[in-house]
């Protein structure tokens, strides 16, 4: 029996959909709790590249269940689009369940993202404009229409109108936009509703179940620690629950039932959109990084900001989400430099903290705190036993253990499947 939570570490991007993957391969099950198409988890698989938004990546492999659990915002749309995508490009995507009680991602949802963006002028947060925000708010709100409610015609047209009449007294008398109409909305939706219902189930008992039956079940962490709407970057974050915690609610599973929690953590630092990040490097080293690690958006395309390693987020990510492991990803992209810097804590006010800020107007303020290491100019995506790498390259990876006290479990020293340096059994 192993139920294995893997989250992002740091802003999201730290290569959870390589790492799933990777471990899809002795799972059973693998499951996304959280977010919706805001993700972007690129995988490269046998050679070939595939970018999904909200498929769990374990989808890949032809006999694994994928999941979409309740705690995910689903754009019907997006979703119907990736199991085209999936399916033009051979892949089998007959084991798919879906949450009945997952929320869905409106039109208005998208259009209220947007604006609320725009009126929140240079305090913007920089989303990924699909809808996640409001989508999330209507939930909270006790006014969202569920994946249940679209399957069932009546229930949505109710459900529909009474949120039209709210959203479109916002469109035309707040923003002076046009209303929506619900008739092009309903049809459209219901036209979804039928393709999806196939899949729709009570996916926690189903995960339940397979868990009971003693098989492996991976759940799959969109964005990343500092993104999580209570533990992140606030206002800066996502509006869900990236970190571990999230997975129970996000899936329907007990906190017992889960025996381990991997961190996805780049070797580097990068963020996308607007907010806060002591280590960010506007130099040319950042762009080193950027253009080394290929860091552009997998969903928005948007250039990523690149900084060095911060150990302090590190830890703060190994404490609220209970890691047991870290899964060290992009080692290979630090090739080539003289120096490495790792931050060890922040100078604020004139003094040295080394614990992650509760205060956001204190975390701006932090000035990052270096160790210098040794950098190596060897070409790691050969390697494949820890002992191989250049020792500079060991160096580095077991200064992370130390300053985190969390075992570096997995090395990742490429994009590929099998560029993946284990140094410990994870199922
Ligand atoms: P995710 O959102 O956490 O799944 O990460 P993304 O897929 O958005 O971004 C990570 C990018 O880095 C993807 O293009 C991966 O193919 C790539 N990647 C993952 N691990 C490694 C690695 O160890 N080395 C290199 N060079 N690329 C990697
Ligand atoms: P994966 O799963 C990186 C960021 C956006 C923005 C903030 C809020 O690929 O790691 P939202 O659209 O969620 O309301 O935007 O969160 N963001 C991500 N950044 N990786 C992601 O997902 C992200 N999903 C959202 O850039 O700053
Ligand atoms: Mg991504």
């Amino acid at each position: 029996m192993a139920a294995v939570v893997l989250i992002g570490s740091q802003w999201g991007d730290e290569g959870k959909g390589k790492i799933t993957d990777f471990l899809a391969e002795k799972a059973n099950v693998v499951v996304r709790y959280q977010g919706g198409n805001n993700a972007g988890h690129t995988v490269v698989a046998n050679g070939e590249e595939f970018k999904l938004h909200l498929i769990p990546s374990g989808i890949l492999y032809e006999n694994k269940t994928c999941v979409i659990g309740n705690g995910v915002v689903i754009d019907p749309k997006v979703l119907l689009e990736e199991l085209d995508y999936l399916a033009e490009r051979g892949i089998k995507t007959g084991k798919l369940l879906i949450s009945s009680n997952a929320q869905v991602i409106m039109p208005y949802h998208m259009v209220l993202d947007g604006l609320e963006e725009e009126a929140r002028g240079e305090h913007k947060i920089g989303t990924t404009k699909r809808g996640i925000g409001p989508a999330y708010m209507d939930k909270a709100s006790r006014i969202g229409i569920r994946i249940i409610d679209l399957l069932d015609k009546e229930e949505f047209a109710e459900k529909l109108r009474r949120n039209l009449v709210e959203k479109n007294n916002l469109f035309v008398k707040v923003y002076g936009k046009e209303a929506l109409k619900f008739e092009d909305i309903y049809e459209t939706y219901l036209g979804y509703a039928e393709r999806i219902r196939p899949m729709v189930t009570d996916s926690s008992l189903a995960i339940d179940t397979s868990i009971r039956a003693g098989e492996k079940v991976l759940f799959e962490g969109a964005q990343g620690t500092l993104l999580d709407i209570d533990h992140g970057t606030y206002p800066y974050v996502t509006s869900s629950h990236p970190i571990a915690g999230g997975a129970c609610i996000g899936a329907g599973v007990g906190p017992t039932r889960i025996n381990r929690v991997i961190g996805v953590i780049k070797a580097y630092t990068t963020r996308v959109g607007e907010g806060p990040f002591p280590t960010e490097l506007l130099d040319k080293t950042g762009e080193e990084m950027r253009a080394n690690g290929h860091e552009f958006g997998t969903t928005t395309g948007r250039a990523r900001r690149c900084g060095w390693f911060d150990a302090v987020i590190a830890r703060y990510a190994a404490r609220v989400s209970g890691l047991s492991d870290f899964a060290v990803t992009k080692l290979d992209v630090l090739t080539g430099l003289d120096k490495l810097k790792i931050c060890v804590g922040y100078r604020v006010n004139e003094e040295i903290i080394t614990e992650f800020p509760q205060s956001q107007k204190i975390f701006k303020q932090c000035q990052p705190v270096y160790e210098e290491l040794p950098g190596w100019q060897e070409d790691l995506t050969h390697v494949r036993r820890f002992e191989d790498l250049p020792k500079a390259a060991q160096n580095y990876v077991l200064r992370i253990e130390t300053l985190t006290g969390v075992p570096a479990t997995l090395v990742a020293i490429g994009p590929g499947r099998e560029q993946t340096i284990v140094r410990g059994e994870i199922f």
